[in-house]
C-alpha cells in the first residue's frame, strides 16, 4: 500500500475523533460493471470484489469499528443465472477457507444474517464452523448478509411474536418496537450508523430496513472492486461531518 494512501487514511481517522460510527453497513455494488468495463467475465468483478471486501474488513479492524455488515448475497440474487450463483458460492467457500485464520487471529467475530441454511450443505458447514471458531472474539464483528432480505426478516419476526401470542406467552400490547427488534438477526448489535452503497445506485434494495431507521446514507460512485481502505476512510470522514439529530433538534 502506498504511503500516501496510508497518510490520508490516518488523517481521515484523526479528523473523525469521537464521531466514529459504531456500525457501518455496506451494499457492495458494481462488480459486474467493473468487469464489463474491462471486457472481463462478471466473475472477475466478483473476484476483485472479494479482494475489496478483504481490504475493507482489515481497515475496519485497524480503525476500531465495532460492527461491519456486508451485503454479499440477497434473497433476490437467486434470480441471477445459475452459473453466476455457482461462481458466487465458489468465492464464498474460498473466502471462508482462505481468510478464517486471519480473521480469527485479528479478533474478528464472524456472524451471518439471512437464511444461509438454504445454501449447499458444505457451504452451510463451512459457515457454521467459521462462526463457532470466532464466537469468543470481540474486537470487531463482521456480519455477512447471505440469502438476506429485510422484508423476510421482519415477516419472520412478526411470525415469532404471533406464535408467542398464540401460546399465551405474550400480550398483543407487549408488541413494541423493542420487542420486534429483539426478533431480528441483529438483536444484540447496535443500529446502523452509516450505510454505504457503491456504484452510484441510490437504493436500499431490501437491506436492513429496520436497522437503518436513523442511519446516515452515503452513496458513492466508486464501483465496489475499486473501494478500499482510502474510500472507507473518506466515508468515515464524511460521516464525521454530519449532524445527527435522531428526530430531535
Ligand atoms: C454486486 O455486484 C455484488 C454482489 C452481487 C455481491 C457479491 C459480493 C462479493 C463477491 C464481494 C464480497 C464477498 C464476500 C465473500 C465477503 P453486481 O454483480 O450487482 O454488479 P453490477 O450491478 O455492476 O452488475
Amino acid at each position: 500500500m502506498s504511503s500516501e494512501v496510508e497518510r490520508r487514511f490516518s488523517t481521515a481517522l484523526e479528523a473523525n475523533g469521537a464521531s466514529l460510527p459504531r456500525h457501518v453497513a455496506i451494499i457492495m455494488d458494481g462488480n459486474g460493471r467493473w468487469a464489463k468495463k474491462r471486457r472481463l467475465p462478471r466473475v472477475a468483478g466478483h473476484r476483485k470484489g472479494v479482494e475489496a471486501a478483504r481490504q475493507v474488513v482489515r481497515a475496519a479492524g485497524d480503525l476500531g469499528l465495532e460492527v461491519l455488515t456486508l451485503y454479499a448475497f440477497s434473497s433476490e440474487n437467486w434470480r441471477r443465472p445459475a452459473e453466476e450463483i455457482s461462481d458466487l458460492m465458489g468465492l464464498l467457500r474460498r473466502f471462508i477457507i482462505d481468510d478464517i485464520d486471519e480473521l480469527a487471529e485479528a479478533g474478528v467475530q464472524l456472524r451471518v444474517i439471512g437464511d444461509y441454511q438454504a445454501f449447499q450443505a458444505d457451504v452451510v458447514r463451512l459457515i457454521d464452523d467459521a462462526i463457532a471458531r470466532t464466537e469468543g472474539n470481540s474486537k470487531t464483528t463482521l456480519v455477512i448478509a447471505l440469502n438476506y432480505g429485510s422484508q423476510n426478516e421482519l415477516a419472520r419476526g412478526a411470525r415469532l411474536l404471533a406464535e408467542q401470542v398464540q401460546r399465551g406467552e405474550l400480550s398483543p400490547d407487549a408488541i413494541t418496537a423493542e420487542a420486534l427488534s429483539q426478533t431480528l438477526y441483529t438483536a444484540d448489535l447496535p443500529p446502523v450508523d452509516l450505510l454505504i452503497r457503491t456504484s452510484g445506485e441510490r437504493r436500499l434494495s431490501n437491506f436492513l430496513l429496520w436497522q437503518t431507521a436513523y442511519a446516515e446514507l452515503l452513496f458513492v460512485d466508486t464501483l465496489w472492486p475499486d473501494f478500499g481502505r482510502e474510500e472507507l476512510a473518506a466515508a468515515l470522514a464524511d460521516f464525521g461531518r454530519r449532524e445527527r439529530r435522531f428526530g430531535g433538534l
